[in-house]
């Protein structure tokens, strides 16, 4: 199976790294299209979790008819599991998507450069971090290019495929073949801090969490405001709950580091709620409640 979904891209073997919120959708969708997938984070609970979130997921595909009952087990024996680094050296193709830390991530980026072969590409799932500086921590510029995928990973069309200074022709091409190999649409950006995505979305969600703390209207209010009066699917805030509102701190760092522009300065709510714990959906408490 690996070598048929290799055409055209040269890419059998993927791993991920980060088996979190985004992880866990971008190994579940490699699965589900025949690939070979290395899951790796820091610790067994978490892979743990990760896979029963994965077979919950197929079984919730499977029910609508988007996959066969039978194709269900297949795809989670694709997915290898483990929290040995190591483990990762055959994959065509590593993307990692733990933390929005440069540090954290730089530390990666070097190890997965020492592990991978040579012809291996480098990407990442970050949400804002320069792929140029990524690229530099590595000895494969020209292979290192960002894959952002949008959550959840199995239902959303997208994949910004952000290119790097360094990054060369063939990584693109490769990236590019390989999304819509998964069924994505890939659309290709250049490197600055969010790409078009959070550059855009991260200030509206920020500015909604300073009209809820100024006691401009409540969260479902402003919420509605947006479903209602922009067609949104959903209001920035359930949206913010959704991608995690630790996420979205990091991500507005990164904005006002990059740009050194206060605008971009995290909402005092935001970051009072994260230091409490309300991490949104993922902690079951966020903007909403969560808890069953
Ligand atoms: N949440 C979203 O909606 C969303 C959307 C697009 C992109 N992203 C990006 O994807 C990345 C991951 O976000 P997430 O929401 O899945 O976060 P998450 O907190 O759910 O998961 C991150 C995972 O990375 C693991 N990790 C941390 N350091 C590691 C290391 N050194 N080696 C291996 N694993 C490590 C953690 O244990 C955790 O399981 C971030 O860069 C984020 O900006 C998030």
């Amino acid at each position: 199976m690996a070598d048929a979904v290799a055409a055209n891209t040269n890419i059998g073997t993927i791993g991920v790294v980060g088996a979190g919120t985004m992880g866990s959708g971008i190994a579940h969708v490699f699965a589900r299209a025949g690939f070979r997938v290395l899951l790796c984070d820091v610790e067994q609970r978490i892979l743990d979790r990760a896979i029963s979130a994965i077979r919950a997921n197929l079984g919730r595909e499977a029910a609508k008819g988007k996959l066969a009952e039978g194709e269900i087990e297949p795809a989670l024996a694709r997915i290898l599991p483990t929290i040995d680094r190591d483990a990762l050296g055959d994959a065509d193709l590593a993307i990692e998507a733990a933390s929005e830390r440069f540090e954290v991530k730089a530390e990666i980026f070097r190890a997965l450069d020492r592990i991978l072969t040579q012809d291996a590409i480098l990407a990442s799932n970050t949400s804002s971090i320069s792929i140029r500086r990524l690229a530099a921590e590595t000895r494969r510029p020209g292979q290192v290019i960002g894959m952002h995928f949008f959550n959840p990973v199995p239902v959303m069309a997208l994949v910004e495929v952000v290119r790097g200074q360094a990054t060369s022709d063939a990584t693109f091409a490769r990236v590019e073949a390989l999304a819509v190999r998964v069924g994505k649409t890939p659309v290709a950006v250049n490197d600055a801090p969010g790409f078009v995505s959070n550059r855009v979305l991260m200030p509206l969600i920020n500015e909604a969490a300073f009209a809820v703390m100024e006691g401009v209207a409540t969260p479902e209010a402003v919420d509605q405001i947006f479903k209602l009066g922009m067609a949104h699917p959903m209001g920035p805030l359930t949206l913010a709950d959704l991608i995690g509102l630790d996420v979205c701190v990091d991500i507005l760092k990164v904005l006002e580091d990059g740009f050194g522009d206060a605008k971009y300065r995290a909402c005092p709510l935001l970051v009072e709620m994260v230091e409490a714990g309300k991490l949104g959906r993922k902690s079951g408490l966020g903007f909403y409640s969560y808890e069953k």
